[in-house]
């Protein structure tokens, strides 16, 4: 007994020799949890992120010793709902990008049909091309990109949505395509442009938020602004977001955007609020009140 007591403590010394590395170590996708550390829910972005990051990092071990590496592309499309999050999770990618030295800037040029069609011939090419000289380095995101075929195959948009498809295959390490919409409209528009789904690497959708976070990115919102809701604002504001958001046709109910506009609004009537009753303290400016939720018909 003794010896095999004295055994198993040798091990225990042993292994209290051992640097403790391994527990303390990094999360290795630290990076992706801090791109998006601002965000409620996101799980799919994220597990897209969790894959290009193990992927870059594997590439580069590779080359590290003499393994061959295919030439990666990160253009992607999103689709989903107003206000579910696509410009300013592009925004993130582009600072995530430029950290892990896939791109060599962080701008995200945001572009509609608009700036790259043109009215007359040779129009789109030009711009076109200048908005595709501009974003190198970074982001284009093209928003409503569904846009571009609206108008059939005669129509100028036919030649933007070719000249991007070259360059993004031309360019491939230089700058990153996000085509953005609608899911439905997304949808129509890889059906009518089949060679386009396999440019791209990552189609990611961004869904419809439920309720309650709705009501977590409202709580979060308040508190960057240095607010905070009281227990009755929190209930109210809960009711209208189920109400506004069961009452709303899918498309047209706008997320997290509809939230900030709320929140934007409760600020406001606090604001009439405590000037007209003179309230002028500290915890009075911090807390938002049922008073101040709008109602529904607001
Ligand atoms: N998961 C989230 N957590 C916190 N805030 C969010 C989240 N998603 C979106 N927001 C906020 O909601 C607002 C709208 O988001 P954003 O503009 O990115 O949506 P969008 O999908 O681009 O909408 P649209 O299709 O109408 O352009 C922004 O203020 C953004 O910061
Ligand atoms: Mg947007």
């Amino acid at each position: 007994m003794a010896s095999r007591a004295n055994q198993i403590n040798i091990i225990l010394n042993d292994h209290q020799m051992k640097p403790v590395e391994v527990v303390e170590e990094q999360d290795p996708f630290e990076s992706v949890h801090h791109a998006l550390k601002h965000f409620i829910g996101m799980d799919i972005i994220r597990d897209k992120m969790i894959e290009i990051y193990a992927l870059i990092e594997m590439n580069k071990r590779r080359e590290d010793v003499g393994l061959k590496t295919d030439p990666q592309s990160f253009h992607m499309l999103f689709k989903g709902n107003p206000g579910t999050g696509k410009t300013t999770v592009a925004r993130a990618l582009a600072k995530w990008f430029a950290q892990l030295g896939i791109l060599t800037h962080q701008h995200v040029i945001e572009a509609d049909r608009a700036d790259l069609v043109g009215e007359y011939i040779g129009q789109t090419a030009h711009k076109t091309r200048a908005l595709i000289k501009r974003a190198q380095g970074g982001i284009l995101f093209i928003d409503e990109a569904y846009a571009l075929a609206r108008g059939g195959d005669k129509d100028f948009g036919r030649e933007a949505i070719d000249m991007l498809v070259t360059h993004m295959e031309n360019h491939r390490q230089t700058f990153i395509l996000i085509l953005a919409g609608y899911p439905e409209q997304m949808n129509d528009f890889l059906q009518t442009n089949p060679g386009l789904r396999s440019r791209f690497p990552f189609i990611i959708d961004f869904p419809d938020y439920q309720p309650a976070q709705l009501l977590e990115i409202a709580k979060k919102m308040v508190k960057n602004r240095d607010y905070h809701l009281t227990k009755q604002a929190e209930n109210k504001l809960y009711q209208l977001l189920i109400k506004e958001r069961q009452g709303k046709e899918r498309s047209q109910f706008s997320n997290a955007r509809y939230v900030r506009n709320i929140i934007e609004k409760s600020i406001r009537n606090q604001s009439i609020r405590l000037v007209k009753q003179k309230i002028y303290d500290t915890k009075a400016y911090i807390l938002l009140t049922a008073d101040d939720i709008p109602n529904d018909n607001e």
